[in-house]
C-alpha cells in the first residue's frame, strides 16, 4: 500500500507525525538507500525500505481481535503436529497471524477469542485474573441436588480443589440434561473432569460467553471482530 513517508514513521512508532517530518527535512531518513529531505513523497510500505539513522524501521502490526465460534473437530493451536484442522485455519482470511486466547477441547464448540495482542493474551490467560467462563454442558442423566453443591463447593480434581462455580439447568430429560455452568478457572479439560467426578460425562460442551463477552448467534466455524467496547472491556479487566 502508498502511505506517505511521515506517516508511515509515525505509524511505526518511530516518532509523532510532526517530529517525522522533521526526521525527514533533516536528513535522517532513507528509503531504499537514499536519503529523502522532501515531505511530499510515498512509499509502498511492502516494498520499500526504510531506514532511520541508518536502521530499519519495522512497521507495528495492526492489532486485530476476533471471535470465533469453534466448532468440534479444530484443535486451539496455530498448527498440528498432526496435520489436524487448526482454529487459525478458520480465521486465514484475515490476513494477520492471530493466536487462540486460552483452549478449548477438541471436542468443544463455541466463543474463542484471537488476537495478535500478546500482552491481552498475557492478561486473559493468567489464572489471577478469574476471568468467568460460561458453558453449557449436555450431561448424560440428572445431577442429584448433593452434585450441584459439589460443585458450587469445589470438586478434587489432580489433588486440588476447584474453584466455586455456578451451575443452573436450563432443560432436562429424558436422556440429557442441560446444564449452563460458570467456572473461573482455566484448568485442562476441567468442565468435563468435574462432570465425570460426579459420574455424569459430558455429551457436548460449547463455551458461550466470557467475562462479559458472548458468543451470540454466530455460526459455528464463522467469526467476528470484537468491538471496540468488547476490547475495552477486554483491556480494562
Ligand atoms: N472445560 C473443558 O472440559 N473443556 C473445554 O474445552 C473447556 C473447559
Amino acid at each position: 500500500m502508498e502511505i506517505r513517508l511521515q506517516k508511515y514513521l509515525a505509524e511505526a512508532g518511530v516518532a509523532s507525525r510532526r517530529k517525522s517530518e522533521e526526521l525527514i527535512l533533516n536528513g535522517n531518513v532513507s528509503v531504499n538507500g537514499e536519503v529523502v529531505r522532501t515531505l511530499g513523497i510515498k512509499i509502498d510500505d511492502e516494498k520499500d525500505e526504510v531506514k532511520v539513522n541508518n536502521k530499519p524501521v519495522k512497521q507495528q502490526e495492526k492489532l486485530v481481535y476476533l471471535l470465533l465460534n469453534k466448532p468440534e473437530g479444530y484443535i486451539t493451536a496455530a498448527r498440528d503436529q498432526f496435520k489436524r484442522p487448526c482454529v487459525t485455519d478458520l480465521v486465514k482470511k484475515v490476513g494477520v497471524r492471530v493466536f487462540p486466547v486460552g483452549r478449548l477441547d477438541y471436542d468443544t464448540s463455541g466463543l474463542l477469542i484471537l488476537t495478535n495482542d500478546g500482552d491481552l493474551t498475557y492478561k486473559l490467560t493468567h489464572p489471577k485474573f478469574e476471568i468467568p467462563k460460561t458453558y453449557i454442558a449436555k450431561l448424560f442423566g440428572k445431577l442429584a441436588v448433593g452434585d450441584e453443591l459439589k460443585f458450587k463447593r469445589g470438586i478434587m480434581l489432580d489433588g486440588k480443589m476447584t474453584k466455586p462455580a455456578n451451575i443452573k439447568l436450563i432443560e432436562g430429560g429424558p436422556k440429557y440434561y442441560t446444564y449452563e455452568i460458570t467456572i473461573k478457572e482455566g484448568r485442562n479439560r476441567q468442565v468435563r473432569r468435574m462432570c465425570e467426578e460426579v459420574k455424569h460425562p459430558v455429551a457436548t460442551l460449547k463455551r458461550v460467553k466470557m467475562g462479559e463477552i458472548e458468543l451470540g448467534d454466530l455460526k459455528k466455524g464463522s467469526f467476528r471482530e470484537l468491538t471496540e467496547k468488547e476490547i475495552n472491556y477486554l483491556k480494562s479487566i
